[in-house]
């Protein structure tokens, strides 16, 4: 196997460190970005005068052409390489002759890995954004058709307070903005470019950092090298990001699998987004959304894997850094495979059965509150209200009753303010009406909502 460093080395690597060493494997996906960072780099080279326009061109050239060769599926370079930037650099020279031995005149791999994998992020973070505006828009669009279709409300898991169903999916939208607008502050930490910081320490070339960045579109450089080179504060923060996406779409997930139960029986899942079994003929299996909860925790575990990596690592390149390449593409893969599936689920996977969920909402005491505050309305004080509301349910229970079914007689045995405009006042339809304060579920309330989501995704994705 022939060796890639200088000649003070006489053997060769140990086939199985070699293989242990080399990164080829998984770093072949920053080709792209190490070809376009290189690209940047060599027209540096050549605009600051360490190289020659002819030379620049003809790296250039040379570098375009792996491109297309890749795109053919003809490079594929192997262990021997051992990572993406020496094989790119070993085709060139082999494309173009001596000439690419220049390429890597003022850098090091230790600058070019860092602008690769930020190049690669910055593009994930914008497909992402796209991804999560698109879950946006299935949830608006279910939310819109669902305003006056009320669901049970949960604290605890217990039925607490009915809502308006687009009340409930909003609430997944408000996070899924907060997530766009995290990976848009998580982008502007990723967008400085350590090209030029060299191995550590800058370099005796005059370089033009700034040309380079500006090629690239970073929008600003590292002031220090050291911290250019081995600052992974950025990964990182995107793995924060991508953990609380991944923590919002679980919670859905998690919500959509007990609606689909058939003890809940809320809603039922179109056969484009669900699975039988291969033994019980009568099973509707969730596998989507119970996917998403478990890919969940591998998402965590990158971000785990990557603070444990970086916890208490010397100053400036160590090679512990290659460890920060597999956690970061497996999570992005997996985020935009889950963020995908999920908008699909709720484009075209979920029925809501209507009828299931008015005898849901209708057989409870999730209208309980609603009579307390019919009597505090009436100027009982609240507690008061509350302790003679508890005994009516505590009645009601033991004779199989509930709310509704107490005659007007009753109600005013328990309290003399209460009239004929009670039955009113507790039936579940009215109960969400009411909620009528600012980000409550009262329809009112839940439309306008609705039209500032709405004005809001459209903006954002003109922007786009
Ligand atoms: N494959 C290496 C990585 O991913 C590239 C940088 C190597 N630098 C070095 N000094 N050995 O981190």
């Amino acid at each position: 196997m022939a060796k890639t460093w200088s000649d003070r080395f006489e053997k060769s690597l140990h086939p199985v460190i070699a293989a242990f060493n080399a990164s080829i494997g998984f770093d072949i996906e920053l080709i792209e970005y190490d070809l376009t960072g290189s690209i940047a780099h060599a027209r540096m080279l050549a605009k600051a005068g360490i190289i020659s326009p002819t030379e620049g061109e003809r790296l250039v050239s040379g570098l375009e052409q792996i491109r297309r060769e890749y795109c053919q599926g003809d490079f594929q370079p192997g262990v021997e390489a051992e990572d993406i930037h020496f094989a790119v650099e070993r085709r060139l020279t082999e494309l173009v002759g001596d000439v690419g031995k220049k390429l890597h005149t003022g850098r090091s791999r230790n600058d070019q890995v860092g602008t690769d994998t930020r190049l690669y992020l910055r593009d994930q973070i914008h497909q992402i954004q796209g991804q999560l505006l698109d879950f946006q828009r299935a949830l608006l669009t279910l939310a819109e058709a669902n305003v006056e279709t009320l669901i049970p409300g949960y604290t605890h898991l217990q039925r607490a307070q009915p809502l308006s169903l687009a009340h409930h999916l909003l609430a997944y939208r408000e996070m899924a903005q907060r997530d766009w607008e995290r990976l848009a502050d998580v982008y502007r930490r990723v967008d400085i470019s350590p090209l030029g910081c060299g191995a550590l320490a800058g370099t005796t070339f005059p370089i033009d950092r700034h040309y380079s960045a500006e090629l690239l579109g970073f929008k600003h450089i590292y002031a220090n090298s050291l911290d250019g080179v081995s600052d992974r504060d950025w990964a990182i923060e995107f793995l924060c990001a991508a953990s609380l996406i991944m923590v919002h779409l679980s919670r859905l997930a998690e919500e959509v699998i007990l609606w689909a139960s058939q003890e809940f029986g809320f809603v039922g899942l179109k056969d484009s987004c669900s699975t039988g079994s291969s033994i019980m003929p009568q099973k509707k299996n969730p596998d989507v959304p119970e996917l998403v909860r478990g890919k969940t925790g591998r998402v965590f575990g990158h971000l785990q894997g990557m603070l444990v990596m970086m916890k208490a690592l010397p100053l400036a390149y160590n090679k512990d850094l290659q460890e920060d390449k597999e956690g970061l593409f497996d999570s992005v893969k997996t985020l935009k495979g889950c963020l995908g599936a999920m908008t699909i689920l709720l484009q075209e996977g979920l029925e809501f059965r209507p009828q299931r969920l008015l005898e849901a909402v209708n057989e409870d005491f999730s209208n309980a509150t609603d009579v307390a505050d019919y009597l505090a309305a009436k100027g009982v004080p609240f507690r008061e209200a509350y302790n003679l509301v508890g005994k009516v349910v505590k009645t009601c229970l033991e004779q199989e009753k509930l709310l509704k079914d107490l005659s007007l007689a009753d109600w005013q045995a328990l309290h003399p303010a209460f009239s004929e405009d009670i039955y009113q006042a507790i039936a579940p339809r009215q109960v969400v009406a009411a909620r009528n304060s600012y980000g409550g579920t009262g329809f009112d309330q839940v439309r306008s909502a609705l039209a500032l989501a709405q004005n809001h995704l459209q903006q954002l994705s003109s922007e786009l």
